[in-house]
């Protein structure tokens, strides 16, 4: 997903684009450039990293107190200097730099090319800087009208901020399923693809809506839609601090963000389970609980991790709120014709919640009457404004590509929608309400015990860093966390690896096992414990090596797997909590030895806004 960032003020405009760029460097991206106004507009672009950007502009005068940044992860043409962001329409008079897809750009370009226009890179975006000026020159209109003018044309997603050479001191936004926050200042607004860039500067915020556009100077910010209605900004104050976004003592932010884990999933129930840990409050819900205690049925939508997050859920809150649940790709899910109607709970689950295909999942379901719930981590994110109410899951910022902390927290709500939703549908007794809610509590002490082991998983890792397949079985509510262990390491070290239920080996799998083959095995200490000690049997008669995570006191492990890692005793219904940490710390230590971009892991972004 590509990153945006504006700024116009007082300021010169350079130092802040390019350090907010590197503060939108976790989203993935393969190249980067900013445009300047400094008496005339002039761009800077190169495929490759910011610094290599910062190269390119070194000697250059970078002044000016206009300006906009991008950095691209390539749709449409692959990435190269022309290719990178911004695109300069034909006459030079308008600039563009845009995150999203325009899905008719072939039609129009060949409209425009009949036109007389040339072209000189193969994305969309270029389409849009000449479609602007074609509309601007030929109805002689200003650039802010030419800007709805030509996008009530486009079909597609799109988050951009355009520079007009011939209107000076102001910059132009407009937004349709690419996410756009304006930051506000003191005699300066900023523009960004989120949240980050902007809160060393200011707490206020206004997150664009779809089909609004902004045209913005250094005093002023006005908002309209497409069609000429004016939009009073809705002014929001951010909670983000500029100190969660370094890595601290750490090497990589997503090491930092699996030790902070202990913390997160404390502050996601902090405030929301009473002093005497007898019952559980969810305000973000409370005025659908109502629709929530008579629903039928639960549909969970979500992607990658989240969607792992969302089979714990299934499991949640079957076995304690007695509902039935469905568990869908959002990516499949929107292009089916799904049976969903007032009786049903429609969950999306989405860390950044901006992720494209979750987003059209449930705005496929709005006219369904369905309530729709959002479980997600950035305040203000698309997803959390399009559901009729949800959760956050106060996880702090998440800025590794591959989630981690991310995911316990989803859990954790789960966890406490599914006792919650138990309590008031009377599927749980009162003392069975309190020993989950107790046993809850008691996690992020335990999750801090698993984290001070990390030597022997580094250990571990150091074994296994060199295999090209590997396979994690899981059975039950740990399943689930066996798909995460196997996405954990592929995304970050690539690594081949498939997640399966332990059930699953004879079925297929088995066939892939010999002596270059690690299984990684969840063998807690649960009602499935016995079946699980079989499938490790069936591993090593065919010599397999077994890594099995094991409850703490559990010697016979040790008669059966090659290494084992101990996790202390919890809940079963909180298990998936303490059993993925293992594998996060597995995966991070293989793709440090192994050299892999920890944070950035090639081909991925943190966030998947486009289709
Ligand atoms: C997980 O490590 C990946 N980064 C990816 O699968 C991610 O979970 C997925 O893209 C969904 O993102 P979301 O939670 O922001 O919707």
């Amino acid at each position: 997903m590509c990153g945006i960032v504006a700024y116009v003020g007082d300021r010169t405009a350079y130092p802040i684009l390019i350090k907010g760029l590197q503060r939108l460097e976790y989203r993935g991206y393969d190249s980067a450039g900013i445009a300047l106004f400094n008496s005339g507009i002039h761009v800077y672009k190169c495929k490759g990293k910011v610094k290599d950007l910062q190269a390119l502009a070194r000697d250059e005068d970078v002044g000016g107190s206009v300006g906009m940044g991008h950095t691209r992860w390539a749709t449409h043409g692959e990435p190269s200097d022309a290719n990178a962001h911004p695109h300069r329409s034909m006459h030079g008079t308008f600039h563009v730099v845009h995150n999203g897809i325009i899905e008719n750009y072939v039609h129009l370009k060949k409209e425009l090319m009949n036109r007389g226009y040339v072209f000189y890179t193969d994305t969309d975006t270029e389409v849009l800087a000449n479609l602007i000026e074609d509309v601007y020159r030929e109805q002689e209109v200003d650039a802010e009208l030419a800007t709805r003018l030509a996008l009530t044309r486009v079909v597609g997603a799109y988050g951009l901020v355009i520079l007009c050479e011939e209107e000076p001191g102001r910059l132009i936004a407009a937004r349709k399923g690419s996410p756009l926050v304006i930051g506000i200042g003191e005699h300066e607004y900023f523009l960004a693809s989120d949240a980050m860039p902007i809160i060393e500067y200011t707490d206020r915020v206004v997150y664009m809506n779809d089909e609004e556009v902004a045209v913005i100077t250094s005093e002023s910010l006005d908002l309209k839609d497409l069609y000429n209605d004016v939009k009073t900004p809705d002014i929001k104050t951010i909670q983000l601090h500029i100190d969660s976004i370094d890595k601290g003592n750490y090497a990589h932010f997503m090491l930092k963000e699996i030790h902070e884990q202990a913390h997160s999933v404390t502050d996601t129930f902090r405030g929301r389970i009473a002093m005497d840990e007898s019952k559980i409050f969810l305000g973000g819900i409370l005025d659908v609980m109502p629709r929530l205690i008579e629903a039928r049925r639960i549909i969970i939508v979500a992607c990658g991790t989240s969607w792992h997050a969302a089979l714990v859920g299934e499991y949640l809150f079957e076995e304690y709120a007695r509902l039935p649940v469905e568990v869908e790709y959002a990516s499949e899910f929107r292009y089916r014709n799904p049976i969903v109607d007032k009786d049903d709970l429609v969950i999306a689950i989405s860390q950044s919640g901006e992720t494209a295909d979750t987003l059209a999942a449930i705005r496929l379901v709005k006219e369904s009457g369905a309530t729709i719930l959002g479980i997600c981590n950035v305040a203000g994110s698309s997803i959390s404004r399009e559901t009729d109410a949800g959760v956050y899951t106060h996880a702090g910022i998440e800025i590794g590509v591959a989630s981690t902390k991310a995911f316990t927290s989803q859990i954790t709500v789960l966890a406490m929608m599914a006792f919650l939703l138990g309590n008031k549908r009377q599927a749980l007794s009162v003392e069975e309400y309190r020993v989950l809610i107790r046993e809850l509590t008691r996690v992020p002490a335990l999750i801090a015990e698993i984290l001070a082991g990390e030597e022997k998983i580094r250990e571990i890792a150091a074994l296994y860093k060199e295999v090209t397949n590997a396979l994690f079985l899981g059975r039950g509510i740990l399943f689930p966390v066996a798909l995460e262990g196997a996405l954990k390491l592929k995304e970050i070290s690539y690594i081949h690896a498939e997640g399966y239920p332990a059930a699953e080996m004879k079925h297929g799998p088995i066939a892939l096992i010999d002596e270059t083959m690690p299984v990684f095995v969840l063998a807690t200490s649960d009602k499935l414990y016995e079946k699980v000690v079989s499938n490790i049997q069936e591993v090593k008669t065919r010599k397999g090596k077994v890594i099995a995570v094991a409850t703490r006191g559990n010697t016979d492990i040790y008669k059966l797997a090659d290494h084992v890692i101990e996790i202390p005793p919890c809940h079963e219904a909180l298990s998936p909590l303490l059993a993925i940490l293992p594998w996060q710390l597995l995966a991070y230590h293989v793709a440090v030895m192994r050299g892999c971009n920890v944070d950035q892991p090639r081909n991925l972004a943190k966030s998947v806004t486009v289709e």
